[in-house]
């Protein structure tokens, strides 16, 4: 079965064929971040205005690179929310209008699930298992007893842990998006010159990331003997003496806090298996150190390829077949968030 992916929800454009839920056949994705840079953040309106742009080039692309004809689709796959409002109405539009024009069923999953089912493309992983999304919009717990069957166990009281990274990388006067600097210049750094930790939560299973990005604000603001509201932008690139260390301490705090909460889900859901997905998990020490700490747990940890990381439509086709099958499908009303 051959199932065209649609994802939409924030700043890429991808459009992916998938077969049989696992196996690949292509993954297109254009992103509109070159237009957002210069604001150090994703502008909904920009956004949505190149998923217009680009929706139909990309999806013609998959399908081509796929070496199907697009008489072949069996399902339209598309993210129904969370994102941006714009954003995801584009997709989910354009999956309505392939679907109607093929006569073939349409279905809108959750995004945040996809980042999930990232991890299980092109590999078995037994139910029920434990999850963790951590991208640039969500920081969030999982137990998956099945694919509809996801019971939320936590989830960050403010920002995620992606929007900490760029927050954090925006104090240092750094590129957007912050995860891939941060990573970097902490190759360089000291993680043990900074005490920055994680604010604790009355839930052991939610995540606070607000704390640790005013932490690393007052600290460089008062060794630049500047107040805090005159801190950006205040010097030439490296932005600041100490930027590598502050990056590899803040960075290593956020990689221990994950872990750490990761793992007390596995313990207190009794589960050994924990599937890890969204846009940081791109980050390499991020993976080093789960691989050890899982080892030591005799938990077995599965990130999903790089690729597969950021928003991708290819993950998005892998869980909309799972839920077919399963007997979900959507109307023509579909709409966003639904
Ligand atoms: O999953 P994603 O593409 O978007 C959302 O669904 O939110 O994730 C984007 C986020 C950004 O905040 C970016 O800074 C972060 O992922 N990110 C990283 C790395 N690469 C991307 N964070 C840490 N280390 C990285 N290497
Ligand atoms: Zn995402």
């Amino acid at each position: 079965m051959y199932v065209l992916g649609i994802e939409s929800s924030c700043d890429e454009t991808s459009a992916a064929v998938v077969r049989d839920g696992r196996k690949v056949l292509s993954n297109e994705t254009s992103s509109s971040l070159r237009f957002h840079r210069k604001y150090g953040g994703v502008i909904p309106e920009i956004a949505s205005r190149m998923q217009l742009e680009t929706i139909a080039e990309v999806s013609a692309s998959a399908v081509k690179k796929a070496r199907i004809k697009l008489k072949d689709i069996n399902l339209v796959s598309v993210t129904c929310g969370p994102g941006l409002l714009g954003s995801l109405l584009v997709g989910i539009s354009f999956a309505k209008s392939v679907s109607f024009c093929l006569g073939v069923p349409l279905l809108g999953v959750n995004h945040l699930y996809g980042h999930i089912y990232a991890g299980l493309l092109e590999k078995e992983v037994q139910l029920p298992f434990v999850a963790l999304v951590v991208s640039g919009g969500h920081t969030s717990l999982f137990y998956v007893k099945d694919f509809d069957r996801i019971q939320l166990l936590g989830a960050t009281l403010d920002d995620a842990c992606g929007e900490a990274f760029d927050k954090v990388a925006k104090i240092l006067n750094l590129a957007y998006p912050g995860g891939p600097v941060i990573e970097r210049l902490a190759k360089n750094g000291d993680a043990r010159r900074m005490k920055f930790g994680c604010s604790n939560t009355n839930n052991p299973l939610d995540f606070s990331f607000s704390g640790i990005k005013t932490a690393v604000l007052y600290y460089v603001s008062r060794s630049a003997g500047r107040p805090v509201g005159r801190l950006n932008p205040f010097t030439r690139s490296p932005a600041y003496p100490f930027t590598n260390d502050i990056a590899a301490s803040f960075q290593q705090a956020v990689i221990d806090t994950l872990i750490h909460k990761a793992l007390l889900a596995c313990k207190m859901k009794g589960l050994n298996r924990l599937v890890i997905g969204g846009g940081v998990v791109a980050n390499n020490s991020l993976r080093l150190k789960f691989n050890a700490a899982a080892l030591r747990n005799k938990i077995k940890v599965y990130f999903p390829p790089k690729e597969f990381c950021l928003d991708n439509a290819a993950m998005i086709a892998g869980l909309g077949y799972r839920l077919y099958k399963k007997g979900y499908s959507s109307g023509l009303d579909l709409t966003a968030g639904g």
